[in-house]
This record gives structure tokens, sequence and C-alpha cells, in this order.
């Protein structure tokens, strides 16, 4: 299969199936597991068209009564993203009928967030892999920027098709056997095409992963025509008295302006992506060690940003000072950010 074939570089186009008969799965093994439900590693037969085939995928479980209904808009977001190189690409899904299940590409290396633990001898991260599943990756600095440059890109991408992830993190990247990141993780992205057709308020998907307890509604609120832009209010879940139900923020990952004014946009995800170059830097380090997420969501409006380490290089650590700007419009662009990265790469050679 050609990589190149679609006008976006990188860009493949596919057709997805949204009622793949689920006989046809054979589960395997369970790769992580979260709020939302259960990722296993699976056989599939016959998917994509491919009549007479079996292909290792991953598939992703939606926990019976979770009090959300994720996994389908989830499906459409990653229906209108299709296929590019640095993007986890659905291959089929079972949404027709409950429970539902995303049939995605099965990315050999796992999490980037465990491997870069694993670099370092630290393992079993949030939602790692179990330690044995692969020997551990040396991660020299180039390797660290390529990753970068693979991120940037797959971002550049998924902005260019006008959605806005929200929970961009190092643990929502895997890499592929070459060892290429591929974003993935859409329960908790938008549409803003969605949002600008309702000219109003829309459902926001729920949050997939657990890091705070401050919880939110679900409603988007769009202003004006004037920027690409959605909002979610914080909100006090009194209807919601399990703490397993309640949906909650990546407080370490989000920007001033979605902690304060719940305002997400491009720019938000450019504010995550200087926090993943920094858990790049630092080896999977959790963002603010220092700082309770409470202290996190006071201190970032204010200026509060992750202290760069020293040995970070320069390309490195500028571009997470831009991408950190308080100002959203001041923010570089994903396109910015990748040139940048990928002229530091062809430095070093
Ligand atoms: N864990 C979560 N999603 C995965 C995928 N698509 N491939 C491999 N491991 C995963």
């Amino acid at each position: 299969q050609s990589e190149d074939s679609g006008s976006i570089e990188g860009e493949e186009s596919i057709i997805v199936e949204t009622d793949f008969n689920r006989n046809n799965l054979r589960f395997k093994s369970l790769l992580g597991e979260g709020n939302f439900g259960q990722v296993w590693k699976a056989e599939a037969d016959n998917l994509a068209g491919y009549i007479g085939t079996t292909r290792i995928v991953a598939v992703k479980t939606e926990r019976v009564n979770n009090g959300q209904g994720g996994l389908k808009a989830e499906c459409e977001i990653m229906r209108k993203l299709g296929s590019h190189s640095n993007v986890v690409t659905l291959l089929g899904a079972c949404v027709e009928q409950e429970p539902h299940m995303l049939i995605m590409e099965y990315a050999m290396r796992g999490r980037l967030l465990s491997l870069l633990r694993a670099a370092r001898g630290v393992l079993n991260g949030i939602n790692s892999h179990p330690p044995s599943r692969q020997p551990v990756m040396p991660l020299s600095p180039r390797r660290l920027t390529g990753f970068a440059h693979d991120i940037a890109r797959g971002m550049e991408y998924i902005a260019e098709k006008k959605i806005v992830h929200r929970d961009l993190a190092a643990r929502n990247v895997l890499l592929d056997h070459n060892g290429i990141c591929k974003i993935c993780d859409f329960g908790m992205s938008i549409d803003l095409d969605k949002i600008k057709a309702s000219q109003g308020y829309m459902k926001i998907p729920r949050v997939s992963t657990c890091h705070t307890k401050f919880k939110f509604d679900m409603t988007a609120r769009v202003f004006g025509g004037l920027k690409n832009y959605a909002t979610s209010k914080v909100r006090n879940n009194n209807n919601c008295d399990n703490n397993k139900n309640r949906p909650a923020l990546p407080i370490r990952w989000m920007a001033p302006e979605a902690l304060q004014y719940h305002i997400y946009s491009v720019e938000t995800d450019v504010f995550a992506f200087g926090i993943v170059l920094w858990e790049l830097a630092t080896l999977g380090i959790t963002p603010y060690p220092t700082l309770s997420g409470r202290e996190v969501l006071r201190g970032v409006p204010s200026g509060v940003r992750p202290e760069i380490p020293s040995s970070c290089r320069q390309e490195l650590s500028e571009t997470m000072k831009e991408c950190w700007n308080k100002e959203p419009s001041q923010r570089p662009s994903f396109t910015d950010v990748r040139k940048s990265l990928s002229r530091a790469l062809v430095q070093w050679q």
C-alpha cells in the first residue's frame, strides 16, 4: 500500500465498516484498561473488505453502563481522520449494536509513555503494557526528536481535519513495529466542523482518562464565527456518586484558557504538545511533579510552567516555551513546529 497517495502527505483513503461482524474477532490478550473500558489485542477475519485474510488488531471495548456513550462519537472522529502514517487508523467498528467496539490497527511497541519510562528503568506507568511486552528501546536525543517530529506531523494532519484532540499526552501516543509514533485515543476529541454547523450547544464526547477529581459537563458552546474554538464548563456533578463513572480532565496537559475558561482549540492542543516535548525530555516524568492537581489548576493561568531540564537541547526547550505562551494566538502552529523539528533532525546528520 502506498503511503502518500492522498492529497495530504501521509494520508491514505480507507473504507470503515461500522457493523463489523463481531464473531470474526478472536480476543487474545488485554493491552490496557481505563474508565472507558478495555483495549484488547485480537485477530480479525475478513476486515475492511479483505475476505479470506486475518489481521492482528487492537479492539477498544466500551464498559457497559459507564454512563456515557463515547465510542460512537470516537468512531465518527476516527472515520473523519481516515488513515495517516502518524495517526492510529480505524479499520472497522461494531457501533450499530451494543456493546460497541472499535477495531484499530495494532501498534506493536505500545505506548510512548511506557517506552520512555522503561528506557530509564521505571516500569509500570499509567496504562503501561506488561513490562515483558517489549525489549527496552535505547532512546538517543535524536530518536526523541524524531518522536516529537512524528507527533507534530500527526497533529498537523489532525488540525487540518478540524479535529481538536483535547487529550494529547505521551500516554496517548503509540509506536508501531518501525518505531513510528501514532496518535491515538480520540475519546475526548471534538470536530470543529460539527460545532460550527450546530451554531450553539453540542454534546462533547465523554472524557476517557481519569487524572483528577475535577468534573465537567458535556455541553460545548461556540463563540461567534470568529475563531475555531469550543468551550466546556466545569460543574459540580452531584448526580454522579460513583468515582469510577466520573469523567475527569487531563489538568497537567491543559492550557491556561482551557483551565480557566474551558476554551478548547488547536492552540490548546499545541500547548499540550509542549508538555509532550517535556515528557520526552524527562523520559516520562508526570508534569509538575511537586504540585497537586489543584495547584496546577491555579498556577498555570498565573504563569507557572514545567521546569525544563538543563540537559534539554535548545531546539526543544525553545519550542516548549513557544507552545506554552499564555496567549493562544502567539503559539506556533503544528506546521511551524513540524518544520522546525524537521530542520533540527536534518542538522543532526
Ligand atoms: N493500546 C491501546 N491501543 C493500542 C493499539 N492500537 N495498538 C497497540 N496497543 C494499544
